[in-house]
């Protein structure tokens, strides 16, 4: 595979709608396939881990039809699953998998998931104690790795305090207690992502009635990368249309602010077909400076840390992200992919374990200097990079960026269309004027 080149970019301007959130997306094609009649889905994200969640589901026996980013569900009720004739392949999708698993934990016949090779090095035993407690029998890889094979039903509620914050978990266990007798509480020391308790009621919770049509707003784990590219990019004004601003997903937007940044939610507006808030953010360039991060942020920009070390790079002064260990168990471990990538590039970075758990510290430098880095297979090291190569001087090769296709098929023809110019003309281009 040839490597993917990066030029110092001049400024990027112009407005974006990006696809939708694929966290949002996931949920909305479970509770549409267990409710019992056609939702249709707007703004759907066709990347590789929302279609492998749709996928799964053709396999469990619902139709589904997808043109452009439309999507037709035919669901046949919450009892209205079918036994898979062969065992369901999730790619590398961690969330499909989770959460397949609470809603496999409500099904009587058994089910074999396979992972590709990075979700099946990925921990499991997170969601597999709570669902064998509430009644499932599960069978994994040694050492609670996919492949796992599932047999469900006679579920009972549970009160599960969770051990990680993890919205997935929280997910699967909700999930597999729309079959469950009695009660069901997750118990939550961190507040994680809540798409799946608004997602059920906008399904009317246990009844699971479909709303029709289901607008999904776009992805602000993919906004981040824009709005961090516009930040630290001279004269950049990027206006992103149409965002998922739900709270437990804006971290990254408050850090930013926090930084210095200048970005400003336009028009925001509680979305009546997804339940979730949605607006429209303008992002201008500025001049960062060095930012804490605590633990209890980081379930609300646990996507957006590999952008953030970019953005903390170029900043002024020192930044400190604390508690940041769940990135070891990420598509890649993060943590390493980005500090030894961003060291390459001439940033001040490490990492420091304590009892509390790891943390990242970053001395902001002057600038970034090109290099030849990798992505690690990994869809947001790699369009982290991609920014860092815009902010960098000279050249940057990165090796393999096929893995954005995982969350942001289009990534690249998009930042590429904000791009003003490269600064190899040393031209200032003139401010836009914000248009809504
Ligand atoms: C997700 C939850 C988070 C996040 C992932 C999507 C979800 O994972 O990192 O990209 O849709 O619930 P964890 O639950 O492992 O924190």
């Amino acid at each position: 595979m040839k490597p993917f080149v990066v030029k110092p970019a001049g400024a990027f301007s112009g407005r974006v709608s990006l696809p939708g959130d694929k966290s949002i997306s996931h949920r909305a094609v479970i509770l549409s396939a267990l409710s019992s009649a056609k939702t249709t889905l707007e703004n759907f994200p066709a990347n590789d881990d929302c279609l492998a969640t749709l996928k799964a589901f053709r396999q469990l026996g619902i139709r589904s039809t997808l043109k452009k980013s439309e999507v037709l569900i035919y669901g046949k009720g919450l009892f209205g699953l079918k036994k898979p004739g062969r065992p369901i392949y999730l790619t590398d999708s961690g969330t499909s998998l989770r959460l397949l698993l609470g809603v496999l934990a409500g099904q009587r016949f058994s089910v074999r998931l396979t992972a590709g090779k990075s979700l099946s090095r990925r921990p499991m035993k997170r969601v597999t104690i709570p669902l064998r407690r509430m009644g499932a029998e599960i069978k994994s890889r040694m050492g609670e790795f996919a492949p796992i094979t599932i047999k469900g039903g006679n579920l009972k509620g549970i009160i599960y305090k969770m051990p990680v914050a993890s919205a997935q978990v929280k997910s699967a266990i909700l999930l597999a207690a729309l079959y469950a007798k009695g009660k069901t509480r997750v118990i939550e020391a961190i507040p994680t992502r809540d798409h799946t308790e608004r997602m059920l009621k906008i399904f009317k919770g246990k009844m699971l009635k479909s709303p029709g049509k289901i607008y999904i707003p776009g992805d602000i784990s993919s906004a981040a990368f824009f709005m961090v590219a516009g930040s630290i990019i001279p004269c950049s004004k990027i206006l992103i249309k149409n965002v998922s601003l739900n709270p437990t997903r804006t971290g990254a937007v408050k850090v930013l602010k926090r930084m210095g940044a200048c970005i400003n939610v336009k028009c925001q507006m509680s979305n009546v077909k997804c339940a979730e808030p949605i607006g429209d953010v303008l992002v201008e360039s500025s001049k960062l400076k060095g930012v804490r991060i605590s633990k209890m942020e980081i379930p609300s920009l646990i996507d957006e840390l590999p952008v953030l070390m970019v953005a903390a790079s170029l900043a002024r002064g020192k930044s400190v992200f604390e508690g940041v260990g769940e990135l070891r168990v990420k598509e890649t471990d993060r943590i390493r992919s980005m500090t030894e990538n961003l060291k390459k590039m001439g940033a001040d970075i490490r990492v420091s374990k304590v009892k509390a758990g790891e943390s990242i510290i970053i001395n902001g430098v002057k600038g970034l200097k090109g290099a030849r880095v990798k992505s690690f297979g990994d869809h947001r090291t790699a369009m982290s990079m991609i920014v860092a190569g815009f902010a960098a001087k000279g050249t940057t090769h990165i090796d393999d960026v096929s893995c954005i296709s995982k969350s942001f098929p289009d990534f690249i023809r998009v930042i590429k269309s904000l791009l003003t110019f490269y600064l190899t003309r040393g031209l200032i281009p003139d401010r836009i004027p914000y248009t809504p």
